[in-house]
């Protein structure tokens, strides 16, 4: 294995980490501050669904693509905390899209929102997925929170401060050899989606050279567990903002880096992303370089 250093597991250390967290969130950034509310109301609201499953309402926005009432409700939710606080605020969310001048590349104040990631996970009861929400100042994404439920774990970043899993810092991993890491990925699910045998391509030579693939289905998850340390490095194709933000300045906090597949900063337009330690990151870029033509950037 990899070089992990000490990683750390809020439910091992439970007691004492939240006496720490509370002392911790007093300097939080109040913009933060706001963000973490909304994610843990949210996070809670949807877990109390979770012993009613047979009975949500699900609909679909095309092939392999679900929303269901618990995503809307946890939107709206959110939406309410953030405004009550920020009335001014523009916001662009997963599920209801645009509120005020959302302009990613523009706004002044934007938060971005995926108030549930992984709905076909929650859907079917299996325990992977979270809320991301991200605050962005003129196109830069200042404040990043993302809340795993079902772990009661709380991942925070703000830009030039560091990243924190429940109050502690946290940093990418120092895994230096592609053949002893541990990488997340996500498939494509769409079956038109046209870069299909790319990824699959870039899939065989990812589980030919690293210690292991996973796809827990939960894509801001995934990024935090990169920031966390507990994958080395990620890639997916085709993802959207509300599913990234967060993530990416998490691991940009914890010393990680994201970019396209090409190593640029295209992801935010494109969707598709690689992220890593650095070495990691490298490795993985020259990977998946062979087969990226085949993919709209
Ligand atoms: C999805 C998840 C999944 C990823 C998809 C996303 P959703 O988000 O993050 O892991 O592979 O591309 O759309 O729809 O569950 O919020
Ligand atoms: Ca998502
Ligand atoms: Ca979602």
């Amino acid at each position: 294995m990899g070089r992990k250093g000490l990683l750390f597991y809020p439910a091992l250390a439970r007691g004492s980490n939240r006496r720490a967290r509370y002392y911790r969130n007093a300097s939080m950034h109040p913009l933060l501050n706001i963000g973490v509310r909304a994610a843990r109301r949210a996070g809670d609201l949807i877990v109390r669904h979770l012993d009613q499953l047979d009975a949500i309402k699900v609909t679909s926005k095309g092939r392999n693509d679900f929303v269901s009432e618990v995503d809307r409700k946890a939107e709206d939710d959110i939406i309410r905390t953030i405004r009550k606080s920020y009335p001014d605020h523009a916001i662009l969310a997963e599920e209801s899209g645009a509120h005020g001048e959302a302009d990613p590349a523009r706004s002044e104040n934007l938060w971005i929102i995926d108030p549930l990631d992984g709905t076909t996970n929650f859907l079917h009861g299996f325990p992977v997925f979270a809320v991301s929400i991200a605050f962005m100042h003129r196109g830069r994404i200042e404040h990043g929170v993302i809340y795993d439920p079902m772990r009661q774990e709380l991942y925070t970043a703000s830009r030039g401060v560091g990243a924190l899993l429940d109050g502690r810092r946290i940093r990418v991993s120092a895994t230096r050899q592609l053949s002893q890491a541990l990488i997340g990925t996500g498939f494509p699910y769409r079956p038109d989606s046209g870069w299909n045998e790319a990824y699959l391509a870039m899939l065989r030579d990812v589980m030919r050279e690293s210690s292991g693939v996973r796809r827990p289905g939960a894509a801001a998850l995934d990024l935090a567990s990169v920031a966390a340390g507990r994958f080395d490095g990620f890639w997916e194709v085709g993802l959207s903002l509300w599913d990234v933000a967060a993530g990416a300045l998490l691991i940009q906090e914890a010393g990680g880096i994201l970019g396209d597949l090409a190593g640029g900063d295209g992801w935010q337009r494109s969707g598709n992303v690689v992220a890593g330690n650095p070495r990691i990151y490298e490795a993985l870029l020259k990977l998946i370089e062979p087969h990226r033509a085949q993919i709209a950037s």
